[in-house]
């Protein structure tokens, strides 16, 4: 799909279709279009479509950049049923001209997105071209340049969420811990600024990273440890990610129950989010360094699998004593978060689908932000709104952090009860942060948007990259670049 800026009026551009934005409900201007409108009982909301002068009227509900989002990809959803290849749009000015072309092109892209691989039949849009009118807005004029900025950070932000999505999406039986280093290999051949390390089970156990190798003893699958980095000259900051990358949770011997197993291919999340960052972060040019460390291995069942019971010792030397094999992404993201730290960061992300609890507790939309540091989280949490991604702030308090203590170890894996089960998942994972980084650290729980059973807002069926923008929204901000 083509994006295009034209300074014409938007009755000379040429194009198969054109699209009308109703703003605030507002019927009044449309006085041509009064017998349409009480045909089709519209009274703003939504679409209507007008197939005999080939005009599209679409509800824009505000200029947020969510509601252009919105907008754009029930334009989409609207004409991509119809046999046209071109379409004329008026531009859309909220606060910033940068993330509101942004916005717009997300919304097509978005709407474009379907996990079709495994279907006999695939839907096929004709429609190629977008042409933006930029004559003016409201009377305003503003700068084509940022216009045109906006239009590429769009393209980038959306490929990257929809490549994210892409892994996410993929089968259990093809989708393994090799598959992921290959893919993230290949990312790194397709973008020469991004360079890629691949680590079998030999280097883990070299690392002694004891937890993350007892999650994969019974999978028949290898574990990978794969390290991608963006080293741009002049760099102000290094920020590194880390993704839990369970390419399956079966829950190990202390077995999932049928239903909640479903779905559990989508654990791989975090890391498919942390590849998708990089990938844009590279795209974009910024001038931060940026790492993705990833953990891919699958939890499964056996008569080697790690039991509860067990102590392992982590890479940080934590000795953990295992109580539930289901709680098996904190062991990984533990030994995942100690290689982190030797890379010296300045902040240091990890993403993750790691509670069900979360899901319970924030429903399948929002995203929990944790830490140590309470202006990080909120800073990161105003970012975040913007991009189009829901998040809330969980605190940490030194009642829950009881909870997680052991009789036998330095830390029970699980909780000694199930209320505050994100919190005390985050808690577990900040006995890895040594003091020097307490304070530069976030961890993500992504469990709630990062899979939706049930299509919401512009978001398919399936993955829906979460992770992605916020982090790329965060780093724009640490970079100076746009994002009012
Ligand atoms: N991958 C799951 C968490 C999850 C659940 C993600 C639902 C997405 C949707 C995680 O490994 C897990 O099973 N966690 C357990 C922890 C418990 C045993 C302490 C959970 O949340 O039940
Ligand atoms: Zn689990
Ligand atoms: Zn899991």
């Amino acid at each position: 799909m083509n994006f295009e800026l034209s300074a014409k009026k938007i009755t000379q551009i040429k194009a198969d279709f054109e699209v009308v934005f109703i703003q605030d409900k507002n019927l009044k201007n449309f006085s041509k279009a009064k017998d349409l409108f009480k045909i089709n009982d519209y009274k703003g909301e939504g679409a209507c479509l007008d197939l005999a002068n080939k005009i599209l009227y679409i509800e824009l509900k505000s200029l947020e950049y969510e509601d252009i989002r919105m907008a754009c990809f029930n334009i989409y959803k609207t004409l991509s049923k119809l046999n046209i290849k071109s379409i004329k749009i008026p531009s859309i000015l909220g606060k910033c001209v940068v993330m509101s072309f942004s916005s717009l092109v997300q919304g097509f892209k978005f709407g474009v997105y379907e996990f079709n691989k495994y279907k006999s039949e695939k839907k096929i849009s004709s429609l190629e071209k977008i042409i933006i009118s930029y004559e003016e807005i409201n009377g305003k004029e503003f700068d084509k340049k940022e216009a045109q900025i906006g239009i590429n950070m769009g393209e980038i932000l959306a490929n990257a969420t929809n490549f994210t999505k892409d892994i996410v999406n993929e089968i259990p039986q093809i989708y393994t811990p090799l598959k992921m280093a290959e893919d993230a290999l290949s990312l790194a051949k397709e973008n020469k600024d991004i360079t890629c390390k691949v680590y079998d089970e030999k280097f883990l156990s070299k690392e002694k990273m004891n937890a993350f190798l007892a999650v994969n003893k019974a999978s028949i699958h290898p574990p990978r440890l794969i390290h991608l980095s963006y080293k741009p000259k002049n760099a102000k900051q290094k920020v590194v990610f880390v993704g839990k990358g369970l390419t399956y949770d079966s829950g190990g011997l202390s077995l999932k129950p049928a239903d909640y197993m479903l779905t559990m291919k989508a654990d791989k999340s975090g890391a498919a989010a942390a590849m998708g960052i990089i990938k844009a972060v590279a795209e974009l040019k910024l001038d931060i360094e940026v790492h993705s460390v990833l953990g891919a291995t699958e939890n499964m069942i056996g008569g080697d699998a790690y039991k509860p019971d067990d102590v392992l010792i982590s890479r940080e030397g934590v000795s953990i004593e295992v109580r539930n094999t289901d709680a098996e992404g904190r062991l990984v993201l533990a030994d995942c978060l100690s290689f982190a730290q030797d890379l010296k960061p300045d902040l240091l992300i990890d993403m993750a689908t790691l509670t069900g609890a979360c899901v319970v507790g924030l429903g399948e939309f929002t995203s929990a932000i944790m830490g140590n540091n309470e202006d990080l989280q909120n800073d990161f949490y105003q970012t975040s709104k913007k991009s189009g991604e829901y998040t809330t702030v969980l605190h940490f308090n030194p009642h829950l952090r009881e909870l997680i203590k052991s009789n036998i170890a330095d830390v029970s894996n699980t909780a000694s009860s199930r209320y505050g089960g994100a919190i005390t998942a985050g808690l577990f994972l900040d006995k890895f942060i040594r003091k020097e980084y307490k304070d530069k650290w976030l961890h993500l729980d992504i469990a709630g948007p990062a899979y939706l059973e049930k299509s919401w807002g512009y978001n398919a069926f399936g993955a829906s990259g979460a992770g992605v923008r916020m982090c790329i929204a965060y780093l724009l901000k640490l970079s100076s670049k746009v994002m009012k």
